[in-house]
């Protein structure tokens, strides 16, 4: 009996120290792994701690660079100068308004000329977009790119100075409205083909000569701008082009583009590509070829959209003509509509991957340029006025 208790006294106590030391082992498995969290959350901490450093040292130097840039190219205007320029800023002197804010013409202190672009977006996204298009353009120089001469970053005011064009937009002559500011020019073949391949230069050049391409983004009529000779340069290549996507507000138009010219793979998926901007410069080209606005829901059924009417008819020979601009009372010859409008029609194909590059588009506009100099067919019509006889038409 007394072996039996012993026993059973001896198996409790083996099963209470059992527990007890289960107990523990799970009291210390416990605590590891507390400590384990403890340490984990201290490492992840000093690491965010650690990228917010490096991203505020990364902007740092950001600016470093601007500054640097600046003193090499750009000039840094104080808001006090650039107010004098534009006049205080007066409404006489507006000759825009687009995205970024009004544009204002100016003349600056050595005698110069300047388009000023007055940024009315506050805020953290409009200094970013503001930051990219100065850093972006004093690093971009093509004589087929409208040239920043400096900006102003002064108790938040933000302005971009540009050289000044003195025909303004493409699309103030194509589409003349009456409160333009600039005398508005029937625009004759010769100098639409000349524009056609000044502007397929620009955007070869930031898709082919700089690395990473630059995508143009919202590449339009309104994009390329007139100096005093009707040579086109291309404009706005900077401003949210390499900035990231974000949706919402202005900023998803921006993204979207301009209604008309976004090619359809980009409207659907967002998916961009060089060939986006291929595809709007076919749609610039058939504003050029048909004097037509990209969209104009007024037009009969069937014409609104400018590449759905046109497209069908751009490669039938026989009824290339109809599409026409009737301004250009026929300028032009059969066989250089007829190249025109197969580069256009390839431009907008649906499908990027038969898009040409920008590279394609401009050697094929080369000989059509060239000949048209040579041969001259300007002036057939008396009630066409040739710009490059015209001065300088910026009213005053
Ligand atoms: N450098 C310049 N020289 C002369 N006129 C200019 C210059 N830049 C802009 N403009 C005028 O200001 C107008 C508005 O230009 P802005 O680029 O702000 O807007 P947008 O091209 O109409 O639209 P977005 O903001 O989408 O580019 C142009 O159509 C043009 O008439
Ligand atoms: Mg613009």
């Amino acid at each position: 009996m007394d072996d039996d208790d012993g026993y059973r006294r001896k198996a409790k106590i083996a099963v209470v120290a059992m527990v007890v030391l289960a107990s523990m082992a799970v009291f210390a498995l416990f605590v590891a792994f507390a400590y384990y969290c403890y340490i984990r959350r201290k490492v992840s901490m000093r690491r965010q701690a650690q990228k917010a450093e490096d991203a505020n040292l990364n902007e740092k130097s950001d600016f470093a660079n601007l500054q640097v840039v600046a003193e090499k190219g750009l000039k840094v205007f104080t808001f006090k100068q650039l107010h004098s320029a534009t006049g205080g800023f007066s409404k006489s002197n507006v000759i825009g308004h687009g995205g970024f804010g009004l544009v204002y013409r100016g003349v600056l202190s050595d005698g110069r000329k300047a388009a000023i672009k007055f940024m009315d977006q506050a805020g953290k996204q409009g200094e970013e977009e503001f930051k990219v298009e100065v850093e972006l353009l004093s690093r971009l120089h093509s004589p087929y790119l409208l040239a920043l001469l400096g900006y102003c970053s002064d108790n938040n005011h933000k302005l971009l100075v540009y050289e000044f064009m003195a025909n303004g937009g493409l699309q103030e002559h194509l589409y003349p409205v009456s409160n333009s500011n600039v005398m508005p020019v029937q625009l004759d073949w010769e100098t639409r083909l000349s524009i056609a391949l000044e502007a397929a230069k620009g955007l070869e050049y930031l898709h082919e000569h700089v690395s990473p391409p630059v995508i143009h983004r919202d590449f339009k009529s309104s994009n390329i701008l007139l100096d005093k000779k009707f040579h086109a340069k291309v404009s706005d290549f900077g401003l949210a082009k390499l900035g990231p996507d974000r949706a919402g507000g202005h900023v998803s138009t921006r993204v979207l583009g301009t209604q008309g010219y976004v090619a359809p793979e980009y409207a659907l998926t967002g998916h961009l590509t060089t060939k986006s901007d291929v595809y709007s410069y076919g749609v610039v080209l058939l504003e050029l070829l048909t004097g037509r606005v990209p969209v104009d829901m007024k037009r009969p059924p069937g014409e609104g959209v400018l590449v759905s009417w046109a497209l069908p008819l751009l490669t039938d020979r026989e009824k290339v003509v109809k599409i026409m601009d009737p301004a250009l009372e026929g300028q032009y010859s059969m066989k250089e509509v007829i190249q025109v409008a197969a580069i256009a029609a390839m431009c907008v194909q649906p499908e990027a991957d038969y898009r040409p590059l920008m590279a394609d588009v401009m050697q094929s506009l080369v000989p059509l340029v060239k000949t048209q100099r040579s041969t001259s067919r300007v002036g057939t019509c008396s009630s066409f006025h040739s710009p490059k006889l015209s001065p300088g038409s910026i009213s005053s």
